[in-house]
């Protein structure tokens, strides 16, 4: 039977793509306070300001290209079965040729109503106030802002369990409730970590199997993945 790779993927994933990661820039993301831009008091003390800043993101979106990392990670699919659980909201695992993505903070792509969460839209252009679902309520990005329940958490927790081996990529390991999930890690399975500054926390200090690669997720993966489909 295949091994089970489970990759964990953070902000620092897409960086060399071109888009800011949340904690390089003193707490700045693209210049604005998170909590005013990601969260539900932000959406309602000002949701043009919410709305506008996903629109530049999803404008991004379409400039920005998969890099080598995003790329590498595809190839592992030929000798293991893959599962990425990511806390990006892009889309480039997706345009990389992954096959299986969860994603834990949503998906810059999608709009849901803000009446009813259930109705998830595809949406690849600006949300404007007054966009509403069938049911007429106001559309929101389909984003987990900080505050709210992280729906996906559960099914990334079982995928945890069965993995063999993790790569954990780009992520300073410091929001919750993502950054617990290596704790359901089996005890005994491989973990890698690549990231230029990575963030050891006391629990994956203490894994047998833990390999730290200091570098770009860009600079690092390809040569991690040809080392992996060479076991
Ligand atoms: N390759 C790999 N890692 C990189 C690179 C790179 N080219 N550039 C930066 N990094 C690393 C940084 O060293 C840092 O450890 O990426 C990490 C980015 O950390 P954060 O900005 O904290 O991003 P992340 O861990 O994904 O944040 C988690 O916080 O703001 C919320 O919901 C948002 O999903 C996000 C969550």
């Amino acid at each position: 039977m295949r091994k089970k790779i489970i990759v964990l993927t953070g902000a620092g994933m897409s960086q060399e793509s071109g888009i800011s990661t949340f904690r390089d820039a003193d707490g700045l993301w693209e210049g604005h306070d998170v909590h005013e831009v990601a969260s539900p008091d932000g959406w309602r003390n000002n949701p043009s300001l919410v709305l506008d800043f996903y629109n530049q993101r999803r404008r991004q979106l379409k400039v920005v290209q998969p890099n080598a990392g995003h790329l590498a990670l595809h190839r592992l699919e030929v000798a293991y079965d893959v599962q990425i659980i990511t806390q990006n909201v892009d889309n480039l695992h997706e345009r990389a040729g992954s096959s299986n993505i969860l994603h834990l903070h949503g998906e810059l792509t999608k709009v849901r109503s803000t009446g009813n969460p259930k109705t998830v839209l595809e949406w690849h252009e600006d949300l404007n106030t007054g966009d509403q679902c069938r049911e007429g309520f106001q559309l929101r990005p389909h984003i987990v802002w900080f505050g709210e329940d992280v729906p996906n958490y559960d099914a990334a927790r079982r995928m945890c369990q069965q993995g063999d081996i993790f790569l954990i990529i780009g992520t300073s390991m410091q929001v919750y409730p993502a950054a617990g999930l290596i704790h359901f890690a089996p005890k005994q399975s491989q973990i890698y970590y690549v990231d230029p500054k990575p963030h050891i926390s006391w629990e994956l200090s203490l894994r047998p199997a833990l390999e730290i690669l200091e570098g770009k997720a860009g600079e690092m993966l390809p040569s991690l993945v040809d080392k992996l489909l060479n076991l």
